[in-house]
């Protein structure tokens, strides 16, 4: 770590209450930032890692209303899952706390008030949508429509899922309240703006020229944003629930949620250090790092930043902001409204101990430079192939041989020959590529050196032999356990920060007394002599049952979304009755089904019609399987003119009802008719 810095304050975004915490939102910020926070403090560095809940925002009053409680309610029950969660994850936050805080209200509306009096903000009025019926204003979230840039239907007012653009509620193509459904209109208020703009060349000194080493993602991010150029934003909003605005006449006004939410920062400081936590804010010689997911970027190095320059009185502005992507699930973006999520609460529940396993795959498949997949097939793999096959299985040999041949007591070594050395050569340079990987926020390339100890005490065993050796000289036996103890003592050190509860596990196991980080890299660091406890697995397979019930709960939402996600389209011009008549509709048996070669759509069909048997092709091939429809019965259209598809003549077409997602259902009657009934 850089040496001149004395302190530093981790400080973690602060989850919205109103809803779980997931495996994208661990992945992203909270296994990061516990990672560097632990390895900060097994150095005997003076760090303080800093997490609350976000209990502000339109998203929680919408919760509320739709469950007919108060916004109050719902962040109680978030905060407590969320909490209650992180901590049995071993996410160690010196100070968990919450934005309704009463030290949070009072900083954020000091903070506001400063920033009022110094003559920072612009006061402007401007046409807001105001929703009649509600009696409200439609701040953010409120508001859905179209997207004016890429026509998504369900943009929200403050930004486009779909093509990620951040939007003014006024932007939308046919904006609707989310509250009442209607159609808002314009109403006049007034509000404080922040002008970004006025700040605009202080960050680019700052990040363009000055945080050339941050991520890439990060920069790169930054760097658009400030070419766009500036502007200002407003920081209050028509609302009754948040920090009020102190200012005369402004009731019936909140502060906007990106402006309180960071200042939580500070007020989790306060709360934490009453006496010392401006240390941590203003000394030079601390610094700050912000771990955030990408969507936090410009909140948290364009406009907090913005926040605290204009403030003054000494704050700094972060010294890094390692932001990663996202983390997809089972191919799909995690979405807290859809449930289509790994929630941390129930992860604990159906897994329970396996608290080092996650920490692993998240860590292991960090979206670190780009989005990253979880799937449950591969927390399957790396579990078994990697925590069982390769480090489980490293540590219990080396255990287990020293219990069997030297009664769990550490042997003294003897001589040590070149293998000995240089397996305890490559501690260092291991010590050396995990120091570099962890200092500059490569966590995946980090856990990767942790785990190349245990792959290199499985090479060593599996070259020394020492089962073998046993027969002929237990002098070198002695030697070889020495060896392959010393390389587990560093493992306990090194895995520490990404699995603390086998960490803690294996310490006991060693009875090895204090091992520091410092200790790491060492070929002597537990004492010979020293009487090993009876091995424990620090891991167990996971079985095919276990998983199979994870993909088959999220195959039950995708079901459930399905329907639930649907919007009827508006009905069709109206048609006369004899032209309808007019379409022969009959329901047929299904004789034979198969894919249509090179057609990855199609499916063709032979199918009893009554009269005699015919050939229809039809692109439902993505959602059927063929043997599944043989004997089937489905309705179809009998009279449309013989059309030609991928050299087959298909007479007719099969019916069948649309998705949400465009995945299609096959209609057939619901009780067995005779092949060629007609369908009126
Ligand atoms: N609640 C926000 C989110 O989940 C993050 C707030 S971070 C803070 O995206 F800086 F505002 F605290
Ligand atoms: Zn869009």
């Amino acid at each position: 770590m850089d040496k001149k810095f004395k302190r530093t304050l981790i400080t973690t975004a602060l989850p919205y209450a109103n809803g779980a915490v997931h495996i994208g939102h661990l992945a992203g910020v909270y296994v990061p930032a516990d990672i560097y926070a632990r390895y900060l403090r097994s150095r005997g560095e003076d760090v303080v890692m800093i997490g609350g809940s976000d209990e502000h925002g339109v998203p929680i009053t919408i919760k509320a209303k739709a469950e007919g409680v108060t916004p109050q309610d719902v962040v109680d029950r978030y905060h407590k899952i969320i909490k209650d969660s992180f901590e049995e994850l071993g996410i160690s936050f010196d100070i968990y706390s919450r934005t309704t805080s009463d030290i949070h209200s009072a900083t954020a509306s000091e903070f506001f008030r400063r920033l009022y009096d110094k003559g920072e903000f612009v006061e402007k009025t401007s046409m807001q949508l105001y929703d009649e019926k509600a009696g409200q204003f439609l701040a953010d979230r409120y508001v859905t429509g179209e997207c004016p840039h890429c026509h998504n239907e369900r943009a929200y007012g403050d930004q486009c899922e779909a093509c990620g653009t951040s939007l003014n509620a006024t932007d939308l193509i046919n904006p609707k309240s989310a509250i009442t459904g209607n159609t808002p209109v314009l109403r006049e208020t007034r509000h404080w703006y922040l002008p970004l703009d006025k700040w605009e060349p202080a960050l680019r000194k700052w990040i363009l020229d000055g945080h050339k080493e941050w991520k890439t993602n990060v920069y790169g991010q930054c760097k658009s944003w400030l070419d766009l150029g500036l502007q200002p934003r407003a920081v209050s909003r028509d609302l009754d629930w948040g920090v009020p605005v102190p200012v005369e006449g402004a009731e019936g006004k909140v502060l906007y949620v990106w402006f309180d939410a960071p200042i939580g920062y500070i007020s989790n400081t306060k709360e934490l250090l009453p006496d010392s936590w401006e240390r941590y804010w203003k000394d030079p010689e601390s610094r700050i790092i912000n771990f955030i997911g990408k969507d936090n970027i410009v909140f948290h190095c364009i406009v907090f930043p913005s926040m605290l320059m204009a403030y003054g009185d000494g704050y700094q502005l972060p010294d890094n902001v390692p932001a990663n992507e996202f983390l997809n699930l089972e191919g799909d973006k995690i979405s807290t409204s859809r449930n289509w999520a790994v929630w941390l609460h129930e992860y604990l529940r159906d897994f329970e101990g396996k608290q080092d396993v996650l920490r692993y795959v998240l860590t292991a498949a960090a979206p670190e430079t780009k989005d990253n997949d979880f799937t449950w097939r591969d927390f399957q793999a790396r579990n078994n192939n990697e925590l069982v096959a390769v480090l489980g299985n490293f540590v219990n040999r080396a255990v287990v041989l020293t219990h069997k041949y030297f009664g769990g007591k550490v042997p003294a070594a003897g001589e040590l020959l070149d293998i000995d050395k240089e397996a305890l050569a490559e501690l260092s340079t291991i010590k050396r590529s995990l120091e570099d990987a962890l200092d500059t926020f490569h966590f995946r390339e980090a856990l990767k050196e942790a785990m190349n100890i245990a792959r290199l005490g499985n090479r060593y065993l599996q070259e020394t032999e020492p089962w073998k050796v046993a027969k002929t000289d237990m002098d070198r036996v002695a030697t070889i356990l020495n060896t392959a103890m010393q390389l587990t003592a560093n493992i306990a050190i090194a895995m520490e920060p990404f699995m603390p509860f086998s960490a803690a596990k294996l310490r006991k196991m060693l009875n090895a007394g204090d091992l520091a980080w410092s200790d790491l890299g060492g070929g002597s660091i537990i004492a010979a002599g020293t009487e090993l406890s009876q091995p424990e697995l620090l891991f167990e397979k996971i079985e095919d049952e276990a998983i199979q019930a994870q993909i088959d709960r999220l195959a039950r939402i995708k079901e459930e979304n399905k329907v639930k996600s649907f919007k009827a389209a508006p009905q069709a011009e109206d048609v006369d009755f004899d032209t309808f008549m007019k379409a022969d509709l009959r329901v047929g048996t299904v004789l034979e089904c198969r894919k249509v070669p090179k057609a990855d759509k199609l499916l063709q069909f032979l199918i009893d019609d009554g009269l005699e048997k015919r050939t229809i092709v039809s692109g439902i091939a993505k959602y059927y399987a063929p043997e599944d429809l043989v004997g089937k019965q489905v309705c179809f259209i009998a009279n449309l003119p013989p059309r030609k598809l991928k050299g087959i003549v298909s007479q007719g077409m099969i019916l069948s009802a649309e998705n949400a997602d465009g995945s299609l259902v096959v209609i057939g009657p619901s009780a067995p008719v005779a092949p060629g009934a007609q369908v009126r």
